[in-house]
């Protein structure tokens, strides 16, 4: 049997759309914009976007394509040895959906909570059990999905979510910026401060969200591209970053007005989702409505996110052990539960942690920022130092001078970026 394939251009853009748009561009994108110099804050992060998140995406694709199998296989035909590295980026992503599930579980449980007209308090639902159910039922969506295939699980997925989302995104943004909060809000999320661009910190900062907002770097890229057969790469790739960028700026403008009129402060991560939103739906008029909206929103966005990481390693086990798409879902998915459990139950009464830090934030920092990195910077050294310069050429359209900028691009300049975001996340840490 061949290899699976997109049914089209559009199939594969909106499949990867989906894998790019997730909780980072939702509720991660918009409190660092409004904490890192507001509208400023959208230059460096414009450029850390098309100078060095998109060559990245196009590499991945290129690699992709061009070898028409999944990560370790790919790396070991550019070098027999580096199916190690390969390995590595698998572990590295496989290691992150453990957390960014139990996250998408959260999102789904809040759904729920705000569908039933109500909602829980955080504390109060994290000290029960609920969590763990709610971890089995987005772990079984998440397997469903991949476990039918690309054309028919995760294509069509996306094909259905993405749109829902961005109708749902669009009524939000309407019904908030009619809110009397609303100017409020916007100026704190984007009032520029042009001061914040000589501080290194909000350059590396601006760095990090971009490579994870695209979902470059993990091999997620490289999979979706060799399914591909056809097209040109860099169109593809840009309508896919412009897509992630546009819906990431729009969730602030929802966010920000609803935490003002509420009078809320605006809070981190985490808080800002389950916390201080839930308690503005709790608010606002027509809040129920509102909030079973976002959280379905917010759903789709995590479960096409983590469906695009799910398919890495199924990738792998199929490729490479040549197992059918069944059963290598089936034992991935086992291992991915096994491994979040302790992310899935360290919010819960066991409160598990290590340090004194929770699972989940411990495996956010360790996999999700500084393992993060270290996968960008091995599939930039492995694709774009050891893969033949001729097939890269091939897969981008010839090698004019476009492809030699490109080129430079990824050999220099993405391999140093992504190191000082490495330095960068240890200095955060240590200060
Ligand atoms: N891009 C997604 C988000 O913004 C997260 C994500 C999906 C991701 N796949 C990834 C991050 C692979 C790193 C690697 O939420």
């Amino acid at each position: 049997m061949g290899r699976e394939k997109w049914s089209s251009t559009t199939g594969f853009i909106l499949a990867s759309i989906g894998s790019a748009v997730g909780i980072g561009n939702i509720w991660r994108f918009p409190y660092i914009v409004g904490s890192n110099g507001g509208g400023a804050f959208l230059i460096p992060y414009l450029i850390s976007v098309f100078l060095f998140g998109l060559p990245l995406m196009v590499l991945e694709f290129a690699i992709g394509r061009r070898t028409g199998t999944s990560v370790v296989a790919a790396f070991q035909s550019i070098r027999k040895r580096f199916s190690v590295a390969g390995f590595a980026v698998v572990a590295i992503v496989s290691l992150i959906l453990s957390y960014y599930l139990v996250i998408t579980s959260w999102v789904l449980a809040y759904a729920c909570f705000f569908t039933f007209g109500r909602p829980m308090e955080f504390g109060a639902f994290t000290d029960s059990y609920l969590p763990l159910a709610f971890f089995l039922l987005s772990g079984l969506a998440v397997f469903a999905t991949v476990r039918s295939g690309v054309r028919e699980g995760i294509e069509k997925v996306a094909r259905y979510l993405i749109p829902i989302l961005v109708v749902i995104l669009l009524v939000l943004v309407a019904f908030s910026l009619t809110e009397p909060g609303a100017p409020d809000g916007i100026r704190f999320y984007l009032s520029p401060d042009y001061s914040t661009l000589a501080d290194p910190a909000v350059w590396t900062a601006a760095f990090g969200q971009a490579f994870f907002s695209l979902s470059v770097g993990m091999g997620v890229m490289l999979t979706y591209g060799s399914y591909l057969e056809k097209g040109n790469l860099f169109r593809s790739a840009s309508v896919i970053a412009v897509a992630d960028m546009l819906i990431a700026i729009l969730a602030g403008f929802m966010i920000f007005p609803l935490v003002f009129t509420a009078g809320l402060d605006p809070a981190a991560g985490v808080n800002l989702a389950f916390v201080t939103l839930p308690s503005v739906f709790t608010e606002i008029r027509f809040g129920m409505v509102l909030g079973a909206l976002f959280f379905a929103m917010l759903f789709a966005a995590a479960l096409t996110s983590a469906v695009s990481m799910l398919e890495v390693p199924v990738a792998t086990v199929m490729d490479s052990y040549g197992y059918p798409r069944r059963r290598a879902t089936l034992l991935v998915f086992a291992v991915i539960m096994l491994l979040g459990l302790p992310s899935a139950l360290s919010y819960t009464a066991l409160e598990l942690d290590l340090f004194g830090i929770p699972f989940l934030d411990l495996s956010d920092y360790v996999f999700g920022t500084v393992g993060l990195i270290v996968a960008g910077l091995i599939m930039s050294i492995v694709g774009g130092w050891f893969m033949d310069r001729a097939r890269i050429c091939g897969e981008i359209g010839g090698c004019g001078w476009q492809q030699r900028v490109y080129m430079v691009l990824i050999r220099y300049c993405v391999p140093a970026v992504l190191l000082i975001t490495l330095v960068g996340s240890f200095l955060r840490v240590a200060g």
